[in-house]
């Protein structure tokens, strides 16, 4: 009997041994994702990436594939990288306004988008506070990919791939549309773009200064006009007034003041701007300023793509600013009188401008399609 006893005994020993945890398995199982380390330049300052969604090599890469799959929209045929293509510093394919799955227009001109870490607010008019909630304004928008984030996670859970993805990104068994929004912003805050022709030519503020202030250059005296407000000990030189809200050291970087302005565009405007968000008639006509970069791929320009080109928005800046009604202290003081720009300032504000475009950002293979 005792025998019996201590031979049962042994056996729940080895029961309990073999219980203990398997090496592989465990690791397997713990939620262990690699920090991704975002690159920036020095004296660019630190994005604003919220604690809640940090960025990790395996929710930016499944926040890629989702970017590009087509099973996101409601009838399969549309991408987010349908309107934000790569080759056009992801925007729409030099398109004034974007088509739908069901082949209607938009009002507005689809944004860029790189350096989405360092905004604080999203889409022209600021509707969305933070990239995660963004999403959910296209993908169920009926004009644009008209789907539902029911329908996609069904999808997704029948996918082969993305259960074991959102697994690796997030630690849980589930895929939730919460999961699917946080994994597409973390890829959009991957997108940086700082390798252009003016980053390369003044690498430090000491050589930005000093070009502002010894121009040589044709593209020397281009940064000029966009940095000049008004200058008495140089009355041939026509002042720009753009860094007001295109932004100068530190934020220069950016090329936005990450604000809202009215620039001017029209006595009365069509499409309110901010005020859809503040019902505050203060800000009409008023819109998020768009970056400088990548101006080479994004063409056409301004809110509701009216400018084909950059030489028709340097005219506005120089001839066209309605500033009567225009509630924009900014714009009232600085073009109260037109600019009148010369043709050379016209060209060298020109040169200026192109010098911001970074070739690299519609190479990188980080940003590429997976599929
Ligand atoms: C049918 C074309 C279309 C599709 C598809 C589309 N977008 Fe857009 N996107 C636009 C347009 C147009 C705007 C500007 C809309 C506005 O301001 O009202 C925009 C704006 C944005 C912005 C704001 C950028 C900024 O600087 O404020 C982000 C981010 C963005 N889209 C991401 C996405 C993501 C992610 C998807 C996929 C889930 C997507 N878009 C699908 C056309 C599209
Ligand atoms: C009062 C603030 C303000 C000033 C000053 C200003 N801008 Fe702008 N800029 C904006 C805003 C706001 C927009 C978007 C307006 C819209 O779409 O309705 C814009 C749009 C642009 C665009 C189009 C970008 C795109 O992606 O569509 C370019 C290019 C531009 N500005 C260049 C300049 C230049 C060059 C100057 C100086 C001559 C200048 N801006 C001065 C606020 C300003």
């Amino acid at each position: 009997m005792s025998k019996l006893i201590y031979i049962y005994m042994f056996i729940l020993l080895v029961f309990f041994a073999t219980c203990k945890k398997d090496p592989a398995i465990y690791v397997e199982n713990i939620y262990n994702p690699t920090p991704y380390k975002l690159t920036y330049p020095t004296g660019v300052l630190p994005p604003n990436i919220p604690a809640e969604n940090p960025l990790t090599v395996e929710g930016v890469e499944l926040g890629r594939r989702l970017f590009y799959d087509k099973k996101l929209s409601g009838d399969n045929t549309m991408s987010c990288a349908s309107c934000h293509g790569q080759a056009f510093a992801f925007t729409d394919n030099n398109n004034q306004f974007s088509k739908g799955i069901t082949n209607e227009f938009g009002k507005r001109n689809a944004m860029p988008i790189f350096n989405l870490a360092w905004e604080k607010t999203f889409f022209w008019d600021g509707g969305a506070p933070n990239l995660e909630s963004q999403i959910v304004g296209p993908l169920t928008s009926p004009i644009e990919m008209h789907s539902s984030f029911a329908d996609v996670v069904e999808k997704l859970k029948a996918d082969p791939i993305y259960p074991k993805m959102f697994k690796k990104a997030f630690g849980k068994d589930t895929i939730t549309s919460a999961y699917i929004m946080r994994a597409i912003a973390q890829f959009e805050r991957s997108i940086v773009s700082f390798n252009s022709l003016f980053d390369r030519t003044y690498k430090t503020q000491k050589q930005r200064e000093y070009a502002l202030q010894n121009p040589i250059t044709r593209l020397d005296s281009g940064f000029l006009v966009f940095a000049l407000d008004s200058s008495p000990s140089r009355p041939n030189l026509r002042p720009g007034h753009c860094w007001h809200c295109h932004g100068l050291s530190p934020s220069t970087a950016l090329f936005t003041d990450l604000s809202f302005h009215n620039n001017g565009l029209e006595d009365v405007y069509v499409d309110s701007g901010r005020m859809r968000i503040t019902y505050n008639e203060i800000d009409r006509g008023f819109f998020k300023t768009p970056t400088l970069r990548n101006l080479a791929y994004t063409a056409p320009y301004m809110h509701d793509g009216r400018f084909k080109n950059i030489e028709e928005v340097i005219e506005h800046y120089s001839s066209g600013v309605h500033y009567l009604n225009n509630k924009d202290g900014i714009t009232r003081n600085d073009f109260s009188r037109p600019l009148k720009l010369n043709a050379r300032d016209k060209e060298n504000l020109k040169i200026f401008l192109l010098s911001l475009s970074d070739s690299s950002l519609l190479y990188e293979e980080k940003y590429k399609s997976p599929f």
